[in-house]
């Protein structure tokens, strides 16, 4: 096996995509760690890479303080792929050209390539669709570098340096939009770094068990347990790794599922023996939210008031020195911008917040580098049953969120009920795990009905179902229409508030996925 302390380093330019291109090296099984990319050669050399990744970036090669990797990178022997951005270093820096473009090439393009010997394009079609998002490109290449592949508008959209094995991609082999761009990276990894290709969840759960330990020592570590897969996940593994110095803190905020407290309580506290601490504050909460309609402000008081009740539980506690978070990489991205730089808050996140601050706490944050899909597969490789690692993603503020106008216990039942309802019909069809994420949100409007004789003037629901594969971007589902009548009937015949339902049929962007 291959030793997991030699990864394939992946420098961060800037790219919204650094993140994704690790987790495609992961996916090739093989171990990759993200660092920025003005990392000196020698800390570079003291990782013992197998190989490197140049990111895209925002920049262009020709601005003033564009972003340069240290040149020795060069010397160490270690082969190097660069991306978008990445190659037109390569180009640059080692004596080729790069030409300012007047307009960028964006979006889909198709690659052509015969059988150039180098191996790099091994397995991708002849033609083949790969996405271009760029504006600078290379215009005459380094010495010892050839084209082995082009689109219509780069001519040096593939490159490759067998000798040194340098090589460079004009696109984006990382996304979706490039469906062989997965080839790529294989042939990279595998072919030209000579990574056996078998690093697995396992592995990384070693290393990071390994690094908890070291970073945590005999300290204690808080960890607030919301129940979903993010919290478990992260509780599960520092639990691994530090056992009892562990505990969890569970507050239940009259905002959370049907049967939620139950569940969470069940597995964690009653199967896997966690110290668990139960805080019951719905009352606290729901005083504080009374009156609250607007989005933003009514996520501000649920964050501020789970900290209240956070502090004054972990006080009983002792000590604490770290507070653990199930932060995952698009929490990150969608929380900061790329660059660190200012950017606009959508929505302000519940669980990137004042904790660590105000409690002065160091965080610990094992997941940060993963995407869903990595942390579900983690979870099950940590025993986490199916029902905890398999389900929906939920928001810190929970129903509060979904819970549109007015936040009253009355409504939040109704919803509960609704959402009940909905979810179970979703199971009983077997659809659950085709899903990412299905929601019901309550409106602030009601609207009229007859039931049997009556006049009835009551709430409506609207029912979400998304699919997505890091929340980023989403797709409504398409539910077969007599599924939606099911529920719609479920619901209005058994949720007492409720004489309407809707469905939303709104994409990732422009909608978001929860209401509020
Ligand atoms: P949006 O609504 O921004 O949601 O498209 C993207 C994903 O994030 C979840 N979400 C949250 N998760 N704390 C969380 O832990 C939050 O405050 C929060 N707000 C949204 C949402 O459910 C979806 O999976």
């Amino acid at each position: 096996m291959q030793d997991i302390r030699r990864p394939i380093v992946v420098l961060d330019f800037g790219a919204q995509y650094s993140k994704l291109i690790a987790r495609r090296v992961r996916e090739a099984n093989v171990y990759s760690v993200i660092v920025p990319y003005s990392i000196p050669a020698e800390r570079l050399r003291a990782m013992d890479p197998v190989g490197i990744i140049f990111s895209g970036g925002p920049a262009s090669v020709h601005q003033p303080g564009a972003p340069h990797p240290d040149p020795e990178v060069f010397s160490l022997g270690v082969p190097i792929l660069g991306i978008c951005y990445g190659v037109q270093l390569l180009a640059q820096m080692l004596g080729g050209r790069v030409a300012r473009a007047d307009q960028r090439e964006y979006g889909i393009a198709q690659l052509e390539h015969g059988d150039d010997g180098t191996g790099f394009l091994k397995n991708v079609d002849a033609v083949t669709q790969v996405w271009m998002s760029h504006g600078d490109r290379v215009e005459e290449l380094p010495e010892g570098f050839t084209a082995v592949g082009r689109t219509e508008n780069s001519p040096y959209a593939a490159v490759a340096d067998p000798a040194r094995r340098f090589y460079g991609v004009q696109f984006h082999p990382e996304v979706v939009h490039t469906p062989q761009g997965m080839r790529i990276f294989e042939n990279f990894v595998h072919d030209i770094c000579g990574c056996p290709g078998d690093w697995r969840m396992g592995s990384f759960i070693d290393l990071a068990v390994e690094e908890i330990r070291a970073k945590v020592g005999d300290r204690k570590v808080l960890c607030g347990l919301s129940g979903g897969v993010d919290s478990s996940v992260a509780a599960a593994l520092i639990h691994r790794a530090v056992g009892d110095q562990l505990t969890c803190v569970f507050v239940n905020n009259g905002l959370l599922r049907r049967g939620e407290a139950d569940l969470v309580l069940e597995v964690f506290r009653d199967t896997f023996h966690f110290n668990v601490v139960y805080a019951d504050a719905e009352d606290e909460f729901l005083t504080a939210l009374a009156g609250v309609t607007d989005p933003e402000c009514k996520r501000k008081i649920i964050g501020k008031v789970f900290i209240d009740v956070f502090e004054r539980e972990s006080k009983n506690i002792g000590q604490v020195d770290f507070l653990a978070q199930g932060t995952l990489y698009p929490d990150v991205i969608e929380s900061t911008s790329a660059t660190g730089g200012p950017s606009v808050t959508i929505k302000s996140h519940h669980n990137v917040g004042g904790l660590p601050a105000k409690m002065r706490l160091e965080l610990l944050e094992p997941l940060r580098e993963l995407f869903k899909d990595e942390v579900r597969a983690l979870g099950r490789e940590l025993g986490l049953p199916p029902h905890v690692v398999d389900r929906h993603p939920f928001p810190g503020p929970g129903l509060g969120v979904r819970c549109v106008g007015e936040l009253t216990r009355e409504r939040l039942d109704t919803l509960r009920d609704a959402d009940a309802i909905f979810i179970d019909e979703i199971r009983k069809a077997g659809l659950y795990d085709e899903i990412w994420q299905a929601l019901v949100c309550l409106l602030p409007v009601k609207s009229v009905g007859v039931q049997g004789d009556e006049r009835t003037y009551e709430e409506v629901c609207s029912l979400r179902a998304v699919t997505s594969t890091d929340a980023m971007t989403a797709d409504w589902y398409r539910f077969p229409p007599d599924f939606l009548q099911r529920v719609s009937n479920r619901v209005c015949n058994e949720v007492k508030h409720i004489n309407r339902v809707l469905y939303d049929i709104t994409s990732k962007p422009p909608g978001t996925i929860e209401w509020e």
